[in-house]
């Protein structure tokens, strides 16, 4: 096990409000607590295996101190996969040894941390993985940072469509982000009161819907409002943007609003809309709650790195922040399960 001096630390995959508490607490608890050096690695993965000039970013606490209310993240993104083609990983771990990084913290998703897990196997890299997704679809944390946020934005965007729709007496049908996971639209389907509320989990009945809101008309309320996640299908078909996949095979999903609000107004009458919600989702400061959430992930994090729990992961398990092993982030997507669906079915109508 090589002596640790120099912290390395890189964020991958799509942003989420929360990535610079994590980065902050890393950095100060390393830089105050244990003596490191830390350094941020610019734009993910593509740090170690496409570096630029400006790659390295030396991070020491002034450089972090006001960063926790900021969203996105300050080293930047990608969704570099140095898995896509052979001989790239034996570069990526060649390219930490001349940066003199002995140890890595790696922020992301399943695609990230599926990653760091396969460095740590293949080359016993030393990397402790911190979770991260607005989509909050990774089973071995009970919550991700990034999440809390979204749901608020979603939220807060829904209840502002209202009164437009109920003033037009309009159908608006808002699209949410989340992938193959309902978890934002059901947290915002559920705190908006959305008259109905479409998640991938289960099969939309458009003949329901439609009855849902003819029925609302024939009590006068001529309008409504439907949040559907952007992985919701209908004759078993996703919805894409475009036929390209991203370095981790991804498609991009986006269209089921515009699709689903065509069908509703043929089968109701009712003038209908959508809303593509997309990355402002993603975007602002981050809720109080994923400030903290990520605050403590990150200190956790650094107590992994200066024990040595390399190939280990931070997790909330509970109220309690634990490590877990990277293998568990990339197990299984966590889909919301049908007891949940239920309590937003409930409020239908
Ligand atoms: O995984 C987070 C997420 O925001 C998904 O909800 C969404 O489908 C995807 O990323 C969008 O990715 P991109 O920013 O690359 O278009």
């Amino acid at each position: 096990m090589a002596e640790v001096r120099r912290v390395g630390m890189l964020t991958g995959g799509g942003d989420a409000p929360g990535l610079n508490g994590v980065i902050r607490a890393v950095t100060t608890k390393c830089v105050e607590d244990y003596g490191y050096e830390v350094v941020g690695l610019r734009r993910g993965w593509k740090s170690l295996l496409d570096p630029e000039p400006d790659t390295v970013m030396p991070l020491g606490v002034d450089d972090v101190r006001y960063i926790l209310q900021e969203g996105g993240t300050i080293l930047g993104s990608s969704r570099t996969n140095p898995y896509k083609n052979e001989g790239d990983a034996e570069k990526v771990v060649r390219q930490m040894e001349e940066f003199g990084v002995e140890a890595l913290v790696a922020i992301g998703g399943d695609d990230t941390l599926g990653v760091a897990k396969r460095l740590y196997d293949d080359f016993g890299v030393q990397v402790v993985g911190c979770p991260k997704t607005i989509d909050n679809d990774l089973s071995a944390t009970d919550t991700t940072f990034g999440y809390d946020t979204a749901v608020s934005i979603a939220t807060e965007a829904i209840d502002k469509l209202r009164t437009t729709a109920r003033s037009h007496e309009r159908v608006i049908v808002v699209e949410v982000m989340g992938r193959h996971a309902g978890w934002i639209t059901w947290g915002a389907g559920l705190a908006s009161a959305a008259n109905v509320t479409l998640i991938p989990e289960v099969e939309p009945d458009l003949d329901r819907i439609a009855d849902i809101f003819n029925q609302r008309a024939e009590k006068g309320e001529k309008w409504g409002l439907v949040a559907v996640s952007e992985g919701v299908t209908l004759s078993e078909e996703l919805m894409t943007q475009n036929a390209e996949t991203d370095e981790f095979g991804h498609v991009r999903l986006g269209g089921i609003a515009e699709t689903l609000a065509g069908e509703i107004e043929v089968r109701t009458g009712i003038e209908t809309r959508h809303v593509v919600l997309g990355h402002l989702q993603r975007g602002g400061t981050p809720t109080a709650f994923d400030r903290i959430l990520s605050t403590r992930y990150g200190l956790r994090a650094a107590e992994a790195v200066k024990g040595g729990e390399w190939g280990q992961m931070v997790a909330l398990r509970g109220n309690e922040i634990v490590t877990v092993d990277l293998s568990e982030a990339t197990e299984e997507t966590k889909t919301v399960p049908d007891d949940f669906y239920r309590v937003i079915e409930t409020f239908f109508g």
